[in-house]
């Protein structure tokens, strides 16, 4: 297989999986103006409550929504997305010199590295924190740990500075619509902060979704839903993200808004609200006219996080529909089973879910 150049069996996905053209003007992916969160700033202010259940309503009828005037500087987006693309236009040869390996999480891989031999895009991996702290043998019970470090390339000069600068803001931002979401589900609008403090396992992501000769035989992304809290992604004005639509299953186009972010609710949030708010599935697709780019930032709480539903939000009429289950260990989990060929599935929140087929 050539590196992406050549369409091969191996990227073709399900067909019944593309996407239906039609969209209607009612029922649009709902876009969220923050600014009136950096006007109401002043120390014990409340968040507009407007705006509160604005969140609320795309929480609960799409799990996905987009954010503009969200605070995250234009400069800083601009400089990553550069550097993303200098990066990438390298040989196959210099990228695979901060390639991903087995205990090296971080770094570069194109498909051919991966079980995901589906997907026709290559992509950079990097952890907010250096190294992020989390259970060295995922299975057992101990509690023995390791550190995930990351790797940098030599070219774009500047190019950690330059993404450790933009998830600064990112970070921000994620703590900003976690109180959003905190206090539109009823909770103080610190409820969250806890699970990030003891040094968090989000990570970013820069993909590459390069030109495609059979496009419609292929997705960037197969359709997935985000095993983390939130995931707020930077696209640029391509178009090929598409979201499924909870009210009838439909796929739907998410219409490229300059700086703006499209913000999915991960399973985490799923467990957390115990099922009020429902983690969205998505996908990515290609094209063979230009090749597309996008920035992922992956919030994800420490390591020693016990996922469950909120105390506060269950009760005898609303009994907890999962499992407790440490993060940490569901995390190592799944990037080790991202270097293995296997024909398993990774861990899902569904392994945790009570239901009558799988009880305590
Ligand atoms: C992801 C993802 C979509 C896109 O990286 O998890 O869903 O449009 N990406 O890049
Ligand atoms: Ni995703």
């Amino acid at each position: 297989m050539g590196h992406l150049h050549e369409f091969d069996q191996a990227f073709i996905q399900a067909p019944e999986h593309r996407p239906k053209l039609a969209l209607s003007h009612a029922d649009r992916i709902p876009t969220i103006d923050l600014s009136p969160i950096f006007n109401h700033s002043l120390p014990g202010s409340d968040v507009p409550h407007d705006l509160v259940h604005q969140i609320a309503s795309a929480c609960t009828e799409w799990g996905f929504f987009l954010v503009v005037n969200h605070g995250v500087p234009p400069e800083k987006r601009h400089r990553i997305e550069a550097a993303a693309r200098e990066f990438f236009g390298q040989s196959l040869e210099e990228k695979r010199k901060v390639r991903r390996s087995q205990g090296l999480v971080t770094g570069y891989f194109d498909t051919e590295l991966t079980k995901n031999v589906r997907d026709w895009k290559e992509v950079f991996d990097f952890m907010v924190e250096d190294p992020t702290i989390v259970p060295a043998s995922p299975e057992s019970d101990d509690d023995e740990l390791t550190q995930w470090t990351n790797q940098w390339p030599e070219y774009p000069p500047e190019f950690r500075e330059i993404c450790e600068g933009y998830v600064e803001e990112l970070e921000k931002l994620g703590h900003k619509l976690m109180e959003l979401i905190a206090t539109s589900l009823g909770l103080p609008a610190k409820r969250f902060g806890e699970y990030f403090k003891a040094g968090q396992t989000s990570s970013v992501r820069l993909n590459h979704y390069p030109l495609c000769p059979s496009p419609e035989l292929a997705l960037g992304v197969g359709r997935h839903k985000d095993p983390g809290v939130l995931t707020l992604l930077a696209q640029d004005d391509i178009g090929g993200l598409e979201v499924k639509r909870k009210k009838d299953g439909e796929w739907i186009q998410v219409k490229p808004v300059p700086d703006s972010y499209a913000v999915d609710v991960g399973d985490i949030i799923q467990v957390w609200s115990n099922e009020k708010y429902e983690s969205v599935e998505h996908r990515a697709t290609v094209n063979s006219k230009r090749d597309r780019y996008s920035i992922a930032f992956f919030f994800y709480p420490s390591h020693s996080t016990i996922v469950e539903p909120l105390e506060e939000l269950i009760g005898p009429q609303n009994p907890p529909k999962y499992k407790p289950y440490s993060f940490g260990k569901f995390l190592a989990n799944r990037k080790r089973s991202n270097f293995k060929k296997l024909n398993v599935d990774n861990i899902q929140i569904s392994d945790f879910k009570i239901s009558p087929a799988n009880p305590n």
